[in-house]
C-alpha cells in the first residue's frame, strides 16, 4: 500500500498537470509557499466561496458581507495585538542552517506517535475483522494508552510552556525529547526566539513621508473596525454578523505541506456580535452549525473532529478547531473562538470612536461580545482535493485517476461529446451545450477517442459525460454518464437539464 506522502505527492502532481494548482512564478523556478489556482482551480474555489456566502450570509437573514481594504490603518495592529503577540517561536540547527518553529517540531514528534496508535489500531482490525471496536480498543490497550499518555503530557507542557512565554524550557523539551534536524539528523540546536508574522511594506512617495504598514495577516479586523458602519447603515440588531472573504498574509517560516500552509492565502470569516454572557450559547450554536456544513459536503463525518484549545489566546474565553483528516493526518482547517469584547474595546481605546450597541430590549448600551469562525479557503481546497483524489482499476489492465468530488463543488458540472466529428455530431452536441451552459459550466470536447475523453473528464472530476451518438440525430436521445459509478444511461435531451440540476441543487445542501 502506497504512504501517505505518496498518494500526497500524486495529489499535487495530478493539480498541477490538470490545471488546479500551479507553483507561482514557475517560469523562474517558483517562490516558495505561494502557488496559483489555474482555470479548473479557480472554479472550485469560486464554488466553495459561493457555498460558504449562501450559507453564511443569503441563508441568514441577520448576517451581512463586507469587503474591506487589505491595508489598514497601523494602530489597527496595535490595538489587535498583532504588533505585540502575532509572533512565532524559532530554533536553528547550527549544522543544517535551516530554521524551524519549535512548536512544530514538537507537534511533528507527537503525529509520529499518534501514527503509531493508528498502526496499533489497523493491526488490531485486521486481527478481529468484523468484531473489531475501534473506541474501545483505544480505551483499553494498554501500549495504546500509553502512548496517548505520553502525547497528552507533552502536549500540555508545550502548551503550557508556549503561553508562558518560556522559550528556555521549550529548548529543554526539545533537547529532551531528542528531537533532531530532519536535514542533518543532530541536536545542535540554538535558543528559541520570536519571530513576528507580518509583511511590513511603505506606503508613499518618499522616504521621510512614507508610513509603515502591514499586510493583514487575518480578514477579521476589517470587520471590526466597520462595526458602527456595517450596524447603521443596515439597521441591524444584536445578534447579528458580518461575513467576509478576502487575502491574508503571514510571514509563516515553515510554509509547507502545498497549499495548507501558505504565506498569501485566503480566509472566509464571520464575526458574530451578541450579548455580554449570551456567548457560550451562540459559541455551541457555531460550534455544531460549522459541523454540519462541513458534512453536508458528504466527505464523510468520521474525516472532522473538534480540537477544543485548552490554553486560550488572551482575547479568547473558548475555542476550537474543526480539524479535517488531510493525508498527512487531522490538522486544522477552522477555528471558532469565542473573542468576547476584545477586539471592539481594544479598538475603542485606540481609535477613540465608540463601538456600542444600545439595545432597547434591555434599555443600555454595551461592547457587544464575538464568536467568530474563521476558514482557510485554501486549507478548504485541499480537504476537498485529497479527499476526492482516487486511483482505480477499472478492470484487468486499465485503471483511472478520478477526483471523485462533491457535484456542487466540481469546477465542470457535465461534458458534452460527441461521438464522432461526422455526421452532424458536433452540430447538435453544440446546440445541447448552448441549452445548458448558461446554468452549469460545461466542457465541449470532441478530440480522442470517447474512452479517453471520459478518462480525461474524471482526471477534472466533471460528474456527468453527455454524449451524443447516431441514435441522438433520430429520437433526441443522448448517453448520461456518471463520474462515480462509470453507468450510462439513455435519456432524452429534455430531461438533461432537471437531472443535473436535481444533483447539484444548493436546496439538497443547505435547506
Ligand atoms: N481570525 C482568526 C484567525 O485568523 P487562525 O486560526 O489564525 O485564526 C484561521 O486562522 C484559519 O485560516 C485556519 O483555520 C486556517 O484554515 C487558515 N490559515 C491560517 N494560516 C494559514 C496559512 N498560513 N495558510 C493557509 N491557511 C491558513
Amino acid at each position: 500500500m502506497a504512504n501517505y506522502e505518496d498518494i500526497f505527492k500524486k495529489i499535487i502532481s495530478h493539480a498541477k498537470e490538470y490545471g488546479y494548482v500551479f507553483q507561482s512564478s514557475e517560469i523562474y523556478d517558483g517562490l516558495a509557499a505561494a502557488y496559483d489556482y489555474g482555470p479548473f482551480g479557480v472554479e472550485l474555489k469560486n464554488n466553495i466561496k459561493n457555498y460558504w456566502w449562501k450559507s453564511m450570509v443569503n441563508m441568514h437573514e441577520n448576517i451581512v458581507g463586507l469587503d474591506s481594504a487589505i491595508f489598514m490603518h497601523p494602530n489597527t495592529w496595535k490595538a489587535s495585538g498583532h504588533i505585540d503577540a502575532f509572533n512565532d517561536p524559532l530554533i536553528d540547527n547550527r549544522d543544517s542552517k535551516k530554521r524551524y518553529r519549535a512548536d512544530v517540531l514538537i507537534e511533528d514528534y507527537l503525529s509520529k506517535i499518534e501514527v503509531k496508535i493508528e498502526k496499533d489500531c489497523a493491526k488490531a482490525q485486521k486481527r478481529y475483522g468484523d468484531n473489531f471496536n475501534k473506541t474501545e480498543f483505544i480505551s483499553t490497550n494498554s501500549r495504546v494508552l500509553e502512548r496517548q499518555k505520553k502525547v497528552d503530557e507533552i502536549k500540555e507542557k508545550m502548551n503550557h510552556l508556549l503561553s508562558s512565554g518560556d522559550f528556555e524550557k521549550i529548548k529543554l523539551l526539545i533537547n529532551d525529547l531528542e528531537i533532531k534536524c530532519p536535514v542533518s539528523g543532530t541536536n545542535n540546536w540554538t535558543d528559541v526566539r520570536q519571530f513576528n508574522l507580518m509583511f511590513k511594506t511603505k506606503v508613499g512617495a518618499t522616504e521621510g513621508s512614507s508610513t509603515d504598514l502591514y499586510l493583514r495577516p487575518e480578514t477579521a479586523q476589517g470587520i471590526f473596525v466597520n462595526f458602527s458602519n456595517v450596524q447603521k447603515t443596515t439597521r441591524m440588531k444584536i445578534p447579528f454578523g458580518i461575513a467576509q472573504i478576502g487575502k491574508a498574509f503571514r510571514n509563516e517560516i515553515i510554509a509547507r505541506q502545498f497549499i495548507f500552509r501558505m504565506r498569501e492565502f485566503e480566509q472566509m470569516e464571520m464575526q458574530f456580535f451578541v450579548r455580554p454572557s449570551d456567548e457560550m450559547k451562540w459559541y455551541k450554536y457555531w460550534k455544531e452549525f460549522r459541523m454540519k456544513w462541513h458534512e453536508s459536503l458528504g466527505m464523510g463525518k468520521q474525516n472532522y473532529r473538534f480540537h477544543d484549545h485548552e490554553t486560550l489566546a488572551h482575547y479568547a474565553n473558548a475555542a476550537t478547531d474543526i480539524q479535517f483528516n488531510f493525508p498527512f493526518g487531522f490538522k486544522e482547517l477552522e477555528g471558532i473562538h469565542s473573542r468576547t469584547d476584545f477586539d471592539l474595546k481594544s479598538h475603542q481605546k485606540y481609535s477613540g470612536k465608540k463601538l456600542q450597541f444600545f439595545d432597547n430590549e434591555v434599555n443600555k448600551s454595551y461592547v457587544p461580545y464575538v464568536i467568530e469562525t474563521s476558514i482557510g479557503l485554501d486549507r478548504m481546497f485541499l480537504a476537498v482535493l485529497s479527499h476526492a483524489f482516487h486511483e482505480e482499476q477499472v478492470n484487468d489492465n486499465e485503471k483511472r485517476v478520478v477526483l471523485k468530488l462533491p457535484s456542487l463543488l466540481a469546477p465542470v458540472k457535465a461534458a458534452v461529446l460527441p461521438l464522432t466529428k461526422k455526421d452532424g455530431m458536433p452540430q447538435k452536441a453544440k446546440e445541447i451545450m448552448r441549452s445548458i451552459k448558461l446554468d452549469f459550466n460545461c466542457q465541449y470536447e470532441e478530440k480522442d477517442s470517447i474512452g479517453k475523453r471520459y478518462r480525461r473528464q474524471d482526471a477534472i472530476g466533471t460528474p456527468f459525460c453527455i454524449t451524443v451518438d447516431h441514435q441522438t440525430l433520430d429520437d433526441n436521445t443522448i448517453t448520461l454518464r456518471d463520474r462515480d459509478s462509470m453507468k450510462q444511461e439513455r435519456i432524452a435531451v429534455n430531461k438533461l437539464h432537471s437531472i443535473i440540476y436535481k444533483k447539484i441543487n444548493l436546496a439538497k445542501y443547505l435547506l
